[in-house]
C-alpha cells in the first residue's frame, strides 16, 4: 500500500465505513483514488457520491451511484440545485490554499448533517520542507497556513465540532460535526514569542 492509501484507509475509511446510506460530496477527482474508495463505501452501505472537478472526469467510472459535475467547488449558485440539500461526508482535495479551504468549509459546514465528517486533504507541510523529499515552497507554505487556519476556526468552535490531524504523507484533517452552529475563526494568541518565553529560553540555555 502507498502512504496515500494508508492515510485514506487508517484515518478516513475507518471513521466512515459504517455510515448507512451516506451522501458523499468530493471536491477534486483527478486520478480518482479517493473516488474509488467512496464508491466502495456507497456499494457496501447503499450510498451516493457526488464528485466535483473543474476538469472533465465524467468517464473515469461508470457506476449508478456516481454523479460527476464539472464545476469549480466554489461556484455555489451553479451547484445549489445539482447537489442534495444535506450531506454526511465532505472531502476537500481541490485547491490547497487556506482562504479557499476556509471559504468552502464555511459554506458547506451548514449542509453537513450533525455526526457527519468534513475531511481536508493536504494539511501537512513536513514533506515539502527544503530538506525533505517533496521539497516545494508553495506546498510547504500553503499547507502550514491551512493547518493554522483550521486550528483558528476550531478555537472558536470547540462545542460545534471535533478536529483531528493525521501526518502520514501530505496529511489530512478530519472534522466531526457536533452541532448545527459555526462561529467565526479566532486569532490564536500564542505566548510563544512573548518576553516571558524568550527569558525562559535564555534561562534554560545558561542553566545547562
Ligand atoms: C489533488 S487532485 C485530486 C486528487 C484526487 N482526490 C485523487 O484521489 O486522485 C486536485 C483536483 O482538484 C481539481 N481542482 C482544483 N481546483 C478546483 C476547484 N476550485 N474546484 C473544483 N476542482 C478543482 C483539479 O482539477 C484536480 O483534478
Amino acid at each position: 500500500m502507498s502512504t496515500y492509501d494508508y492515510k485514506i484507509q487508517d484515518f478516513m475509511y475507518q471513521k466512515i465505513k459504517n455510515i448507512k446510506e451516506p451522501t458523499i460530496i468530493e471536491f477534486g477527482v483527478k486520478e480518482g483514488r479517493s473516488t474509488k474508495i467512496f464508491l466502495e463505501i456507497c456499494k457496501n452501505n447503499d450510498g451516493k457520491l457526488f464528485s466535483i472537478d473543474t476538469d472533465d472526469y465524467s468517464s473515469l467510472f461508470t457506476n449508478p451511484k456516481w454523479n460527476f459535475i464539472q464545476s469549480r467547488d466554489d461556484n455555489f449558485s451553479y451547484l445549489e440545485n445539482k447537489l442534495p440539500k444535506k450531506f454526511d461526508i465532505i472531502y476537500l482535495d481541490s485547491t490547497h490554499e487556506a482562504e479557499h479551504v476556509e471559504k468552502i468549509f464555511y459554506y458547506y459546514f451548514k449542509k453537513l448533517n450533525v455526526n457527519g465528517y468534513f475531511f481536508v486533504d493536504d494539511i501537512s507541510w513536513l514533506p515539502y520542507l527544503k530538506s525533505e523529499n517533496r521539497n516545494n515552497f508553495y506546498c510547504e507554505i500553503n499547507n502550514k497556513k491551512t493547518f493554522d487556519r483550521l486550528l483558528s476556526i476550531y478555537l472558536n468552535n470547540v462545542e460545534n465540532f471535533d478536529i483531528e490531524f493525521n501526518f502520514i504523507s501530505s496529511g489530512m484533517c478530519a472534522i466531526y460535526k457536533k452541532k448545527d452552529e459555526l462561529n467565526n475563526k479566532k486569532k490564536i494568541a500564542t505566548r510563544e514569542f512573548s518576553l516571558k518565553n524568550i527569558l525562559k529560553k535564555i534561562f534554560y540555555k545558561f542553566k545547562k
